[in-house]
């Protein structure tokens, strides 16, 4: 058993309540790999950012969960060296699916853990729910629901409303459940294909898509009914046009890419949202990156110089986000 606390890492409380007082958002950044997690860091440390650093179930299937814990680890030291005296970092298990998922990410010195339960049935969804949050409260780990489906571009029904999480349920699933934050859902999906074109309109200066709004109705209903309780937000890239240009035009194939654009995520941000997950972005950035290298400089063999290059991309596109869209810049200082 090791406590997550004897790791210099946080859980999720107080990053939350500062954030839904101060009207900004935590950055939830994935990660799989060393350079994205040195991005992170280093991104965070210059901006005095909070951060959650996710590790989904692929992660720690691709990176090993031992590894991918030790980094974390590490990356509270790396961020002291570069300057950040106080890191605020909380390590989270994203979409565990069982309590047995959680429980090892608990034992074994995560902060945070995430029990998605929301593809079951209410009643069984909470069960599961509160069987997590009785085992990481002991340890004081926090624990995220999700109440409500993501649409995805797989789902055959275009009309997704009936996946949004229902306002009236809220209540009583945050009370049995006494969970610490509630993902859920009101029109963000997973990847880089949020919409499918047929959802959006087309600009007609760009001829770009224009994906429809997020169900901020939805949202104030649901801060009406659990004033101050921490919202996530997941499937939060925005799938910049700049990088799906860079990698379609060197010999990607991304068509009709879209994502959820800033505005809409700052307006969430100031709200009862308070983290916002954003995985799909990095990986654009990162192959953009590498992708341009490649095509450059085909005589380069070495990883340092295309990974390198990626690297300093992912710093890039986390400060952006930190500092133009979530709000969380010296936050923690
Ligand atoms: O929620 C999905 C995250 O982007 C993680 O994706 O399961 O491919 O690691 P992954
Ligand atoms: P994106 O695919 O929009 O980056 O969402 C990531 C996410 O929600 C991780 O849980
Ligand atoms: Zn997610």
């Amino acid at each position: 058993m090791v406590n997550y606390k004897d790791l210099g890492l946080v859980n999720t409380r107080e990053m939350f309540a500062k954030a839904v007082d101060g009207g900004y958002a935590i950055p939830a950044f994935n990660f799989n790999n060393m350079e994205q997690l040195q991005a992170i860091i280093k991104a965070c440390a210059e901006t005095k950012s909070p951060v959650i650093l996710q590790v989904s179930s692929g992660a720690r299937k691709y990176a090993n969960q031992t590894l991918l814990r030790y980094m974390a680890e590490g990356a509270v030291e790396y961020a002291k060296e570069l300057g950040w005296e106080h890191p605020q970092i909380c390590l989270h298990l994203d979409h565990g699916d069982t309590f047995e998922l959680c429980k090892s990410c608990v034992d074994f010195g995560f902060s945070s853990v995430m029990i998605d339960g929301s593809s079951l049935p209410y009643e069984e969804n909470i069960a599961l729910t509160r069987k997590v949050v009785e085992y990481a409260h002991q340890f004081d780990v926090t624990v995220e629901a999700e109440l409500g489906v993501l649409a995805g571009v797989e789902d055959d029904v275009v009309a997704e409303e009936s996946h949004y999480t229902k306002p009236e349920e809220v209540i009583d699933f945050a009370t049995r459940t006494g969970c610490d934050s509630l993902a859920i859902s009101i029109g963000t999906s997973h990847g880089a294909y949020k919409f499918k074109p047929e959802q959006c309109t087309r600009d007609p200066q760009t001829g770009k898509l224009v994906p429809p709004p997020l169900a901020f109705d939805v949202l104030e209903e649901i801060e009406k009914k659990l004033p101050g309780f921490p919202i996530v937000l997941h499937g939060s890239s925005s799938v910049p046009q700049e990088y799906v240009d860079i990698i379609n035009s060197h010999g990607g194939n991304l068509p009709d890419a879209v994502g959820i654009p800033e505005d809409q995520l700052r307006k969430a941000a100031k709200s009862a949202v308070c983290k916002i997950n954003i995985d799909s972005d990095s990986r654009l950035a990162f192959t953009a990156a590498v992708r341009k290298v490649f095509v450059e400089k085909p005589g380069e063999f070495d990883p340092r110089k295309y990974c390198g290059p990626a690297r300093d991309e992912m710093v890039r596109l986390y400060k952006h986000k930190i500092i133009e869209v979530l709000g969380s810049d010296g936050k923690a200082e």
